[in-house]
């Protein structure tokens, strides 16, 4: 059975063929970065006139490049929420317009949903597990007990861990995205070269960067000669150090030894290796994705559909998007 995935929810255009929810035939992601760069971050009105000009363009893409037609696919999922409301506006409106002129079963996926899917698509964890889903946008450890039954064990009170990477890298004068560029510079730093604060919350698991990303700050002004490679690799430590320690608390706590890693900062090489590392010492299974799919892609969206469409749960063409749509709440 193949699904096609649209995903619009932030400044990626995406559609995706994926078979029977585990085998990509395409999947297809037009980039904004050359757009939004220069601002530092995303401008939510360029990223939805984007959407408009490339979502055509990129189904039009997946579809050939999966040599396929459109009365091949059984059902459209889109992702409907969490994310910026014009930008998933094109993709919901554009999926609709589709499902009624083709007569097409609609799936709705919430897009944090598709990012603890994305693992599916290349393993398969049994459950329960926890999942750090950790982007631009969320960072959050859940209780997965299965497919759609999550409980949030811990969340950022503040800014998101990708949200901080992009910050600090636009202070240090880097572009938009921030979080590879730091990744990289950070590979050549000395992360013991400062000791930035790694937040506690008392009596809860519960994340919080943006002290951090002030000391940052705080600490280029007072030392404009610092070296940036030092700046990034301390940063970063303080990132990982907190992401990782709570990650295997809770795995210790409910004595889950399964854990996920999903969503774009999972893309990042040292909490890839932190939590590999500390995975294998503590006995614990971990996952990660292929870096393509850490970050926003339609293959995970397809993914979740597939499941749900498989499950009779179709979309109804009154559902409209919503910025903000917390796990297991979507409305089927
Ligand atoms: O999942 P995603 O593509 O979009 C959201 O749902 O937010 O995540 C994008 C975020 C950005 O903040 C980006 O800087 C961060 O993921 N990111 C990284 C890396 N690659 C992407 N952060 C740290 N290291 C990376 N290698
Ligand atoms: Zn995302």
């Amino acid at each position: 059975m193949l699904i096609l995935g649209i995903e619009t929810s932030c400044d990626d255009t995406s559609a995706a063929i994926v078979e029977n929810g585990n085998t990509i035939i395409s999947n297809i992601v037009s980039s904004q970065n050359d757009i939004h760069e220069k601002y530092g971050g995303i401008v939510p009105e360029l990223a939805s006139r984007s959407h408009i000009e490339m979502i055509w363009p990129v189904v039009d893409e997946a579809i050939s490049a999966a040599n396929v037609s459109l009365e091949d696919i059984s059902a459209i999922a889109f992702s409907h929420g969490p994310g910026l409301i014009g930008s998933l506006l094109v993709g919901t409106c554009f999926s609709k317009s589709i499902s009624f002129v083709k007569d097409i079963p609609l799936v709705a996926v919430n897009h944090l949903e598709g990012h603890i899917f994305s693992i599916f698509l290349e393993a398969s964890p049994d459950f329960p597990f926890l999942a750090l889903v950790v982007s631009g946008g969320h960072t959050s450890i859940y209780l997965v007990t299965e497919f759609g039954c999550y409980e949030e064990m811990a969340r950022t009170r503040d800014d998101a861990a990708g949200e901080a990477y992009d910050k600090v890298a636009k202070f240090l004068g880097f572009a938009y995205p921030g979080g590879p560029i730091i990744d990289k510079l950070a590979q050549q730093g000395n992360p013991g070269i400062v000791k930035f604060p790694r937040a506690r919350i008392k009596a809860s698991h519960d994340f919080s960067f943006s002290g951090l990303k002030t000391a940052v700050l705080n600490y280029v002004r007072k030392n404009p000669e610092a070296k940036k490679e030092d700046i990034a690799a301390s940063f970063q430590e303080a990132v990982v150090d907190v992401l990782v320690d709570r990650l295997f608390d809770i795995s210790r706590e409910r004595n889950i030894p399964r854990i996920i890693i999903a969503g774009g900062v999972s893309a990042n090489s040292a909490l890839r290796d932190k939590a590999s590392k500390r995975a294998r010492s503590e006995g614990s299974d971990i996952y990660l994705s292929s870096i393509s799919l850490c970050t926003d892609n339609a293959a995970m969206i397809a993914a979740a559909g597939y499941y749900y469409f498989s499950r009779g749960k179709t979309a109804h063409y009154s559902l409209n998007p919503t910025s903000h749509l917390p796990l297991g709440s979507t409305n089927r």
